[in-house]
């Protein structure tokens, strides 16, 4: 399932993926016709009530990828590996990939470039399908000093290529890319070898994530803090207010990314 879907993104056809953390979500987004989905560790926040993902233990995501899986078993399922899950020893990155596939998941996300390239070469050579995520990287929010936009200069933006192309090389099956210019996605989805998903990346990419919450503008930010405080970031699109119905909101996100409407020039940077 996971290849015939590479192949359709490879040959031109607009990957639409969302969030998602349950079997009800699950078999209404698989009838919806969504391509693919991301049982995202963002589940901290919307499902959690945290303020980052950097409480997300293993045990969640193979709680939430075992529902998801068990909602829609025909669906192409992708499951972050949480913080602390991969970076430190290659052995533990294996059997936590390998525990997210025997739970349902196709292929599995880490974030980062530079020496992950490494753990994506072993996940890979090993058996696991790997998606690379690189420009903002949730699990790094303090090292990166919030919620920044990465790749804004040459130098920056290079780097970011770089990570792109030696993770394709290590034989990741994709690349994900949060909130880097429309530009440098573009350019950098025309170069390497693999399907690019962009969040915040502009419309140049292979295909689109979103997260379940922003598509339906249900949240608000996390549980302790006044929804007044919150602004929901640039990318995120409010597609339930046009319809009032979800099952309609999820089939006009579908069709607006495979027909290149979604993202717009408003959505990107
Ligand atoms: O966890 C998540 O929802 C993600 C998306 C932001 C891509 O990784």
């Amino acid at each position: 399932m996971l290849n015939a879907l590479l192949s359709r993104a490879m040959s031109g056809e607009k990957i639409a993926m969302l969030t998602c953390y349950d079997a009800t979500f699950a078999k209404l987004m698989h009838l919806a016709g969504v391509d693919m989905l991301l049982v995202g560790d963002s589940l901290g926040m919307v499902i959690q009530g945290g303020d980052s993902t950097l409480g997300v233990t293993m045990q969640d995501m193979l709680y939430h990828t075992r529902i998801v899986a068990k909602g829609a078993p025909g669906a192409v399922i992708m499951s972050d590996m949480p913080v602390d899950s991969y970076e430190h020893d290659l052995a533990d990155a294996l059997q936590n990939a390998q525990a997210l596939i025997e739970a349902g998941a196709h292929i599995v996300k880490i974030e980062g470039g530079g020496h992950m390239v490494e753990t994506a070469r072993y996940l890979v050579e090993n058996g696991v399908p790997v998606c690379a995520h690189l420009g903002f990287t949730p699990q790094s929010v303090e090292k990166l000093g919030g919620y920044k936009i990465q790749g804004k200069t040459e130098a920056a933006g290079q780097v970011i290529l770089k990570d792109a192309q030696e993770m394709a090389t290590a034989g990741a099956s994709m690349v994900l890319f949060e909130m880097v210019p429309a530009a440098l996605a573009t350019h950098i989805t025309e170069t390497i070898s693999v399907p690019t998903i962009g969040i915040g990346a502009g419309a140049g990419c292979s295909g689109q994530v979103l997260v379940l919450q922003d598509l339906l503008g249900i949240y608000t930010g996390p549980a302790e803090k006044n929804p007044q405080d919150y602004k929901a970031p640039r990318f995120a699109q409010n597609f339930l207010g046009q319809t009032g119905n979800i099952e309609k909101a999820i089939i006009n996100y579908v069709q607006a990314v495979k027909c290149g409407e979604f993202p717009a020039a408003q959505h990107s940077y």
